[in-house]
């Protein structure tokens, strides 16, 4: 597959409106559509009054004051004096709505047998739930001590247990911090002295691909890492999901599973009455510095904005059986697999392992199962799918699904047609939902929720939410017209809006509003967009030095940090390549030390140092470039832009504009130079 220019290619589909079969007599005209968005934002108030009728239809312990506090831009505090609590509305309050006996949650494990049917399939009900939720809650409280207000680490693989805690420290009112199961000891370590956390639940394994990754031993190492930085992990609860060999520090290291046998039975811990801008969650996501920064999110606003934005976008009923393919360790999983779905009373899949395992089929194979009729993934797992011959997913009906969408990074219109024929059978609403770990939930997308639909066109994120102004602007914060490039911002707060970054608030309002403070407060995403003649949005990519990689998100000064950690390399820059099937993947470029000579040795070195470090979601990818030396200013910036063109194979281009203090002849030179060491490879 070549790569094209995203903004060429997404042109040619501002005009291919698509109406799904089926959805005939529910599509909207544009005009309906913008009359009812404008009457949501025509100003302050009733942009508060839009998010207040969301609030009146979840459960309160006490109602809201005021809707929204923002005399103190941009800590904006929403639904202020009110209390509730997201565990409480994801059981108790599912509980009282007569959802006792419904599934809530039915998990399947990765491993097969040999007709190829899963060996391990859990069903757990809302009533499940409550009651595990209840007993985990006990514990953490009275024999771990967890207090309110403190941050626990989750370190677990997604098994029912994931959400379980999750839902047992909402009830406590304490904090999680869950960190993908992906990740290495390392970027473990960092996130948990970061947050603070004196205790890490984890388990013993997990199936990846028909093999068992120790889980434990990557927490162990982490352990070591912490205390060599003074910080203490108290306790490690495992919980036993592969049942393989774990070493053991019988002072630390205690079983999930007996600490629940001590629990007397049917207890129930009552649920903490949470102030609506309490912390419900921290979890790190990549910026434009080393450091991952951990964004904090509420309770109140957190928990109106997912029930709404749930309910706009996913149109879930109490028959439908709902599957988001995300991991849970992103935000992806944590507000549409755990918050917004329970919420609603949901029947949804959980799923162990990899999409490929025993075969490709395997997703397809699972919609036939359960009969999914609402699915969200991934556009790098779509265009992993693409690779294989349609058959394999044409002998599983998946006729089923109604609803499906993607997240995560642009959707090419290529895949979106694929996914629309092939797994939605052109009978699917299909949206590519545009949002970001800082925004708690969905921003953009098509509404069948309201019964109605836009017509689709493949590759755009749709409208914007109701409730919700936005622009796409220059650098100076001008309007671009439709059909060009600009900056994505939000204009007016939204109640899933992050609180701030953990114990960092100078950061926040630098990285998200340093840049158009001249304008006054822009929400600025670190996004390209532009929008079409309808006012769509297209996001074409990052704008800053962040990429996306099979949609995770990394930043490109994390690899650098982590790579010039290795005693080899003087010096390293990343960027971003284009690639087919995993959207980007990081193109790093390394100098030695004096005394160390390259190989493929040493690149594989590298490579497990990055593994190391990291995690495997960025070291399976990367491609590692020796060069002899980095192009830099001579204020010794690195030349990313000239990296950049290298990296995509396109010329250098205007170097006039490059930086300003780099020679034209120098830069060409550089660019050569890193073009055939490039080739080279
Ligand atoms: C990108 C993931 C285009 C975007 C929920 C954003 C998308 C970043 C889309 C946030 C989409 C997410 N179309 N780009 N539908 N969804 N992105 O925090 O660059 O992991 O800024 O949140 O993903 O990544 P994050």
């Amino acid at each position: 597959m070549e790569v094209k220019d995203p903004i060429e290619m997404m042109k040619q589909e501002f005009n291919n409106y698509i109406v799904p079969k089926g959805w005939e007599a529910k599509i909207e005209s544009l005009e309906d559509w913008n009359k009812f968005y404008q009457e949501t934002v025509k100003d302050k108030e009733s942009i508060s009054r839009y998010w207040e009728s969301w609030a009146e239809q979840i459960f309160w312990f006490k109602k809201w004051e005021k809707v929204l506090d923002d005399s103190n831009p941009p800590f904006y505090r929403w639904f202020v004096g009110g209390q509730t609590n997201l565990a409480y509305l994801c059981t108790d309050w599912q509980l009282q709505k007569g959802r006792k006996n419904k599934v809530a949650i039915i998990w399947e494990g990765e491993p097969v047998d040999e007709k190829g049917e899963p060996k391990e399939v859990r069903k757990l009900t809302y009533y499940d739930l409550w009651r595990e939720s209840n007993r985990i809650a006990y514990f953490l409280k009275n024999r771990l001590g967890v207090k309110k207000g403190e941050v626990v680490t989750l370190y677990l693989p997604m098994v029912p247990e994931l959400p379980l805690y999750m839902l047992a420290l909402q009830r406590i009112g304490a904090g999680h911090s869950v960190v993908f199961s992906g990740f290495s000891a390392e970027a473990l370590a960092i996130r948990a002295i970061d947050a603070g956390a004196r205790i890490i639940i984890t388990a013993d394994g997990v199936w990846r691909r028909g093999k068992i990754l120790n889980l434990k031993a990557i927490v162990d190492e982490a352990v070591k890492l912490c205390e060599k930085e003074g910080h203490k992990i108290e306790k490690v609860v495992v919980f036993r999901r592969v049942g393989n060999e774990v070493s053991w520090n019988p002072e630390r290291d205690v079983w999930h599973h007996e600490l629940l046998a001590e629990v007397p039975k049917n207890v129930v811990v009552e649920c903490e009455k949470m102030g609506s801008d309490d912390t419900s969650f921290i979890l790190y996501t990549s910026g434009t510095t080393g450091k991952p920064k951990g964004a904090q999110h509420s309770v109140g606003g957190y928990a109106v904005y997912l029930y709404a934005t749930t309910k706009m976008i996913f149109d879930i009923k109490d028959d439908d059986i709902y599957w988001c393919t995300a991991d849970i360790g992103w935000i992806t999983g944590h507000s549409y697999i755990v918050y917004g779905p329970l919420m609603h009373g949901a029947t949804e899949i959980m799923y162990e392992g990899a999409l490929d395992y025993p075969d490709p089929s395997r997703w397809a194979a699972m919609i036939e199962r359960y009969g999914v009729t609402i699915f969200y993934t991934a556009p790098t797992a779509i265009r992993m799918l693409m690779k294989y011959p349609e058959e394999i997913y044409l002998k599983h009906d998946t006729s089923t699904l109604r609803i499906a969408h993607s997240v995560g990074e642009p959707i090419n219109p290529e895949a979106w047609r694929w996914y629309f024929r092939v797994f939605g059978k052109e009978k699917t609403c299909s949206s590519s939902t545009w949002w970001m770990t800082e925004t708690g939930g969905i921003m953009t997308g098509h509404y069948p929720g309201r019964g109605k639909i836009l017509p689709l066109k493949p590759g755009t994120n749709g409208p914007i939410i109701p409730g919700v102004t936005f622009a796409i602007v220059d650098d100076e914060g001008n309007p671009v017209p439709p059909g060009k490039r600009g900056y994505f911002v939000i204009t007016s707060p939204w109640p899933g809006h992050l609180m701030t970054l953990w114990k960092d608030p100078k950061r926040y309002i630098e990285v998200y509003y340093g840049k158009y403070m001249h304008k006054g407060w822009w929400y600025y995403t670190g996004d390209f967009a532009m929008i079409d003649h309808d006012g769509w949005i297209w996001v074409l990519g990052r704008a800053d030095d962040v990429i996306k990689v099979a949609g995770h998100r990394i930043g490109t000064l994390e690899v650098e940090s982590a790579m010039v950690k290795h005693p080899a390399v003087a010096e390293a820059a990343c960027v971003g390549k284009s690639d087919p099937i995993k959207g980007e993947i990081p193109l790093i470029y390394v100098t030695l030390k004096k005394g160390y000579e390259v190989s493929d040795e040493l690149r594989d070195e590298l490579r497990r140092h990055l593994r190391a470090t990291i995690g495997p979601v960025v070291a399976s990818d990367a491609l590692i470039t020796f060069v002899d030396a980095l192009p830099k200013t001579r204020s010794g910036k690195i030349m990313r832009r000239l990296l950049r063109a290298v990296a995509e194979g396109k010329p250098l281009g205007d170097v006039s504009t490059l930086e300003s203090e780099v020679a034209v002849e120098e830069a060409k030179k550089a660019y050569e130079i890193v073009k055939a060491a490039l080739e080279k490879r």
